[in-house]
């Protein structure tokens, strides 16, 4: 359990404070390091740091080595040095030629590496579309036309393309065990191009200071194999499926204006203002990986909206208790 003290300053002149209380604590994610390269772009990017710090690494011990063998040549017997010796002018073929050839050879590798992680794009179609949004990324899948929020399922053993967008402000994308950061810029469309290793679960987060509730703008990929992949696809593609019991949270959810923001498919709430929670309940996390998805957590949520994340744009419908286990119970359902 986290809990905190929130204060407000008030138009009179008073102080309010109250005791904010997240029941459950933000999930714990495993240690995420760029060094375990989870993407053939990241490999690609980590092999050439390697060759980057071998050869700093030769340099270092070679200057380290002269300096230490002329201070102990020149100082032990000063009086016998006297006489200036002039270095041969063929030494400096060596002395330019070798940084010359280092920088040429880094130079050579480093176009290498950015042309392979950074393939010309052309016409290619992007496989998702990230879109950044204060405070929580959206993933659009265009072949299938389907959405989700915060969890983002990828193919594993495939070169992908992705589409990065901003909805509001500047966001970065970055999973550090998949390489390099992007900057997602209100108005552009930048693209990254990545092969992930093997199936598996990788976190990252926003980058780029972009308003109060930055530092809760985690994302997670699910990287699946092909199979699994499509059948998620495909399980995405279906409408949500939501037993009767629930029909007064549905009733609900379209009565008080949450579809004004959010899509259910399969009622008028189709607004993408907001995160699509047709396949809410299938997803481990919500509020970009701020809370587990349980049923306590969303009556929470929708309850006090504004002291779980404080600025965030889902507004405080002051609703009954009923109400908010009404709808927090369709929720719920929606696998
Ligand atoms: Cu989005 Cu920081």
């Amino acid at each position: 359990m986290v809990s905190f003290l929130f204060c407000q300053y008030k138009t009179n002149g008073m102080i309010f404070c109250r005791l904010v209380i997240f029941l459950q604590a933000i999930p714990e994610i495993p240690f995420q390091s760029i060094l375990r390269s989870s993407t053939v772009e990241a490999e690609q990017v980590n092999q050439l740091t390697n060759y980057f710090f071998l050869a700093a690494a030769f340099i270092l011990a070679l200057v380290s080595g002269l300096t230490i063998y002329i201070l102990l040549k020149y100082t032990r017997d000063n009086s016998s040095s006297k006489e200036e010796k002039v270095l041969s002018s063929i030494w400096e073929i060596p002395m330019i030629g070798i940084p010359a050839l280092l920088v040429a050879i880094f130079f050579y590798l480093n176009i290498r590496t950015l042309n392979a992680i950074h393939p010309a794009i052309g016409d290619e179609k992007p496989d998702v579309v990230i879109t950044g949004h204060q405070w929580w990324w959206e993933a659009y899948y265009p072949g299938a036309n389907v959405s989700t929020a915060n969890e983002v399922h990828l193919p594993a053993g495939k070169k992908i393309l992705l589409q990065m967008k901003s909805a509001d402000v500047i966001h970065d994308w970055w999973i550090p065990q998949f390489g390099n950061k992007v900057d997602i810029v209100p108005g552009r469309n930048n693209y990254i191009t990545i092969t992930i290793k093997k199936p598996g679960e990788f976190y990252g987060s926003c980058n780029e200071f972009c308003g109060a509730q930055h530092a809760h703008m985690r994302v997670k990929v699910i990287a699946q194999n092909g199979e699994d992949y499509d059948q998620w696809l495909n399980s995405l593609q279906q409408p949500a499926v939501s037993e009767k019991t629930f029909f007064a949270g549905k009733k609900l959810f379209i009565e008080k204006t949450c579809g004004n923001c959010h899509r259910i498919e399969g009622t008028v709430g189709i607004s993408n203002s907001g995160p699509d929670l047709t396949h809410f309940a299938a997803r481990g996390t919500f509020l970009a990986g701020m809370l587990e998805n349980n049923l306590t957590n969303i009556e929470n949520w929708i309850r006090n909206p504004q002291d779980i994340k404080p600025g965030a744009h889902m507004p405080d419908f002051l609703l009954a208790d009923s109400s908010v286990y009404a709808i927090a119970s369709y929720l719920n359902s929606l696998k």
